[in-house]
């Protein structure tokens, strides 16, 4: 299959009518993007990523009016929506039976958000179902923030990519759950904390959703370079390493003896965040030996870039 690199919305939501997939922009990261109520759609983003079947789908929708159409909305949830959406919080909520069980894994939550990039909001907009859209990526590979690294992975599987440019946030949107009168947050993202806190004044409680990856024995990581990544004290990493060649992605710090990939020499946690991901990717490819990292402040997005960049870890079978 040829796979076509553009802007022209018409073409992608053709496309879409007819149940192929297009890689879509938005503000965190490309999305690869289906009918999200169409099962033959449904099932081709399964296929073209090589994701497993039990892993649930996010539905991209126009606005907050929209939710409803597909879930239940309850108070506080309406009103996180009211003021993260359009943005990157995807919240998770009692699915109604409009949404095919294969969107969901057979879960009956669906997860929802409203992402905040014009070229998507204007595809949203001009067709009539919701979109289903994983991150663009072959499943356990480093999301995507440019055209160019969806089409890394996806060239030939795919017949559209619709270019947006640069994604703004570069890491993949927060996504929480009300229950029992608590906020749980499944997966840090764009919105921090404090900003839900900001909102509700109900309990947050963050869930590690990824438990497989801590577990001895197994070798699940995700969001991961090839090349081995390793994190803690830097000096200490590179002086266990001497004689190898190391890239060191740093948060403002440069290191000697070593190719550094510094992300905010002014200590700015979003330029951190979003230049993290195509970071990664280029020094995957940069023929290095390891990849050495360090916590990043636990502050704003640095939680979610400390979530990202653990499962990137190289972990021993
Ligand atoms: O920023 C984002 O959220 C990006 C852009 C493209 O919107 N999407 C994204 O999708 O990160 P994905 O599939 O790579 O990650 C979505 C996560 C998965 O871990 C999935 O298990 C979880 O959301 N998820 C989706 N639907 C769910 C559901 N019904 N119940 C529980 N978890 C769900
Ligand atoms: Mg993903």
């Amino acid at each position: 299959m040829n796979t076509e690199l553009g802007t022209n919305i018409s073409k992608a939501a053709a496309l879409l009518t007819a149940d192929e997939l297009v890689a879509i922009p938005t503000e965190t990261v490309y999305g690869l993007a289906g009918n999200a109520l169409s099962e033959i759609a449904v099932s081709k983003i399964y296929a073209a990523k090589n994701r497993p079947s039990f892993n649930p789908l996010i539905l991209h929708v126009s606005g907050i009016k929209q939710l409803s159409k597909y879930a239940l909305v309850d108070s506080v949830s309406a009103l996180l929506a009211k003021e993260f959406m359009p943005g990157p919080l995807t919240l998770l909520l009692p699915k109604k039976n409009i949404v095919p069980d294969i969107t969901t894994a057979g879960s009956n939550k669906v997860a929802l958000r409203v992402p905040q990039h014009p070229l998507c909001l204007e595809l949203l907009h001009s067709i009539d179902f919701p979109l289903a859209a994983p991150s663009a990526n072959i499943s356990g590979y480093i999301s995507p923030t440019t055209a160019a690294h969806v089409a890394a992975g996806l060239h030939g599987k795919i017949p559209y990519i619709l270019n947006g440019g640069t994604a703004a946030v570069g890491l993949e949107s927060t996504i929480c759950e009300v229950m029992h009168q608590k906020i749980i947050i499944h997966r840090t993202g764009g919105i921090s904390a404090n900003e839900l806190q900001r909102v509700s004044a109900l309990e947050l409680v963050l869930v590690n959703n990824q438990k497989s990856v801590e577990t001895a024995g197994q070798l699940k990581s995700h969001y991961a370079p090839n090349t081995p990544l390793y994190r803690g004290d830097i000096a200490d990493i590179i002086a266990r390493n001497s004689g190898k060649k190391i890239a060191c992605i740093s948060f403002q710090k440069r290191y000697d003896g070593v190719e550094n990939f510094v992300l905010s020499p002014s200590g700015n946690l979003a330029e951190a965040a979003n230049l993290l991901f195509a970071t990664l990717r280029l020094v995957d490819a940069g023929n290095f030996d390891l990849i050495c990292t360090e916590l990043f402040p636990n502050e704003g997005i640095g939680p979610a870039i400390n979530d990202r960049l653990g499962r990137a870890q190289f972990l021993y079978k």
